[in-house]
């Protein structure tokens, strides 16, 4: 990588000033001052500004995850609403974040915002059956006749007949049910409940790929995902 945007991911620099404070000759690469602004650096260097180490190591991407809260939009960018990159881009500045995997402006609940395309590819493409986990409420109760249908792969009215899925109740109450999915098409449990005449009362994704939303989280706010989270969901991409 080069040196300048090296120096600005790993400072917090805006990119003119780090290739001024490289060719004043303040920053040190492993240990030697280094001029050039274009100079080839390793993800790995070690980086002193005036002399001063800089500490941490460079993360090649970053995995957020956002409990969204109901009214905000699963998007990048919006002319209207508030968008899930919203809520934490201040916080990186110079990443382009991206929602992996969307959930509707009403929906609440995990939503894991990363700049790892690679990786929002895997868990996205349904070949690869990452596992997503939601607990609905439903305006009627769960019945067999859903149960079997999501087990077995619901077609829906325009015909698409959809991978088989799971709707188990989810404590006493016979209208709040978990749907476990493992593909993720537009308006997907809404309208598979839809087919059995079942309205969604409200929606909320409790996991992705076994890394479940951490219970300190409230809406709107988020955290990194450990090392050890980022290992499980790249272990679930079969
Ligand atoms: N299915 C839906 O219908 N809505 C969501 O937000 C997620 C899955």
């Amino acid at each position: 990588m080069r040196l300048d945007k090296y120096l600005a991911e790993r400072s917090g620099m805006p990119r003119s000033e780090s290739r001024k404070a490289i060719t004043k000759g303040r920053i040190m690469v492993d240990g030697a001052v280094v001029r050039k602004a274009d100079a080839a650096v390793a993800e790995t260097a070690a980086l002193a500004v005036d002399g001063v180490p800089l500490a941490g190591s460079y993360q090649k991407n970053v995995y957020v995850m956002l409990y969204k809260p109901a009214g905000v939009v699963s998007a990048s960018r919006d002319k209207k609403d508030t968008t899930v990159v919203d809520l934490v881009a201040g916080s990186f500045p110079r990443r382009e974040l991206f929602p992996a995997g969307r959930l509707d402006k009403t929906s609440t609940g995990f939503v894991l915002l990363t700049d790892d395309g690679a990786l929002a590819h895997d868990i996205l493409a349904p070949a690869h059956h990452v596992e997503k986990q939601y607990l609905v409420t439903l305006d009627t109760p769960l019945t067999e006749e859903m149960r079997r249908g999501f087990a077995a792969g619901v077609t829906l009215a325009d015909g698409q007949t959809l991978a088989p899925a799971a709707a188990d109740p989810a404590g006493d109450d016979p209208c709040t049910v978990r749907v476990t999915l493992r593909q993720g098409v537009y308006h997907q449990i809404k309208r598979m409940f839809g087919v059995y005449n079942a309205g969604v009362n409200t929606l909320h994704r409790e996991s992705i790929g076994g890394v479940a939303l951490d219970a300190a989280l409230a809406p709107g706010e988020w955290r990194e995902l450990t090392d050890a989270e980022v290992e499980r969901l790249k272990n679930r991409i079969e």
